[in-house]
C-alpha cells in the first residue's frame, strides 16, 4: 500500500515542489493551503491523480481540527507530516527594538501553528508503522550559525528546533521519527530571486529527511540529508 503524506503551505514555493516530488515518488499526498482557491489552482497545475486538496490554516485551531477529523474519516492514519508552512523573514526587525506584535504573529504560525499540527496529527501518525514528522526549519534558527537578522523569524525556528528534539524523544517508542530540515536559501517568494538554490534543490533536501528508513535518525537537524549544527 502506498504511503500517505500531508504538506502544509503546499500551494506555492518549497511546499508545492515537495508535493510534486512526493507524488512522483508514488506517495499519496494531501496538498493543503489556507486559501481554497490557491490550493485548488496548485492542485490543477500538478495534474497528478495521487494528490488531493484540503483547506488548512495552521494558525487556526478549528481549521486544524477539521483536517484532522477529515483525515481520520478518509484514511484512518497518516505516514508523513511535512510542516512546511512559514512566514515573515522579518529583516526589518531589530532585536533591540522589535515590532513585538509582528514577532508574536510570526510565532503564531511558525511555532505554535506547527506545534498544534503535531499535537492534532500525532494520533494518526501513531497508527502508521513508519511515522515521520519533518519540521521545515532554517539555518537562521541555528544557535551556532545565528547572526543579528530577522529576530522574530530566527527565534521562531530555534523554538521549532526545540520542539523537534522533545517530540523525537517522546515519540521514540511509537517509532515516529521527528527531524528538522533546512532547505537552504531557495528562490521563492520568501527567499527572493538572489537565492542560489532552485525549488527542486530545496524540496529535495526536505524529501531526503521525509523518506529516511525506520533505522534512520530522529531528533536531528539536516540539510541535503547531512546533519547540521543546532
Ligand atoms: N526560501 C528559503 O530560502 C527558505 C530558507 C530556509 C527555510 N525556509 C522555510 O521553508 C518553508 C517554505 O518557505 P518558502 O520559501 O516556500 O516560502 P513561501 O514561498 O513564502 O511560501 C510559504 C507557504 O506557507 C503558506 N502559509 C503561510 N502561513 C500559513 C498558514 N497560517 N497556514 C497555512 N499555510 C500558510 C503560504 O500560503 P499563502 O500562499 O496563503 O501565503 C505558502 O504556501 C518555510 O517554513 C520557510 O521558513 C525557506
Amino acid at each position: 500500500m502506498s504511503k500517505l503524506a500531508l504538506v502544509t503551505g503546499g500551494n506555492r514555493g518549497i511546499g508545492l515542489e515537495v508535493v510534486k516530488q512526493l507524488s512522483k515518488a508514488g506517495i499519496e499526498v494531501v496538498l493543503t493551503a489556507r486559501s481554497e482557491d490557491k490550493g485548488l489552482e496548485a492542485l490543477a497545475s500538478l495534474g497528478s491523480n495521487n494528490v488531493k486538496f484540503h483547506q488548512l490554516d495552521i494558525s487556526d485551531r478549528e481549521s486544524i481540527q477539521q483536517i484532522s477529523s477529515w483525515l481520520e474519516n478518509e484514511y484512518g492514519s497518516l505516514d508523513i507530516l511535512i510542516n512546511n508552512a512559514g512566514i515573515n523573514y522579518d529583516k526589518w526587525n531589530k532585536a533591540i527594538n522589535p515590532n513585538m506584535e509582528n514577532v508574536r504573529r510570526t510565532f503564531e504560525t511558525n511555532f505554535f501553528g506547527t506545534w498544534n499540527m503535531c499535537i492534532a496529527l500525532i494520533p494518526l501518525l501513531k497508527k502508521s508503522d513508519a511515522g515521520r514528522i519533518v519540521n521545515v526549519s532554517s539555518g537562521a534558527g541555528s544557535l551556532n550559525e545565528m547572526i543579528a537578522e530577522a529576530p522574530g523569524y530566527s527565534f521562531s525556528k530555534s523554538a521549532l528546533n526545540g520542539l523537534t528534539i522533545q517530540l523525537a524523544q517522546e515519540l521514540k517508542m511509537d517509532k515516529i521519527l521527528v527531524n528538522s530540515v533546512c532547505p537552504g536559501w531557495v528562490k521563492t517568494d520568501m527567499g527572493g530571486i538572489m537565492a542560489p538554490r532552485s525549488l527542486e534543490e530545496g524540496a529535495s533536501s526536505v524529501l531526503q529527511t521525509a523518506l529516511i528508513p525506520s533505522d534512520g535518525p530522529s531528533g536531528g537537524f539536516f540539510r541535503d540529508g547531512a546533519p547540521i549544527d543546532w
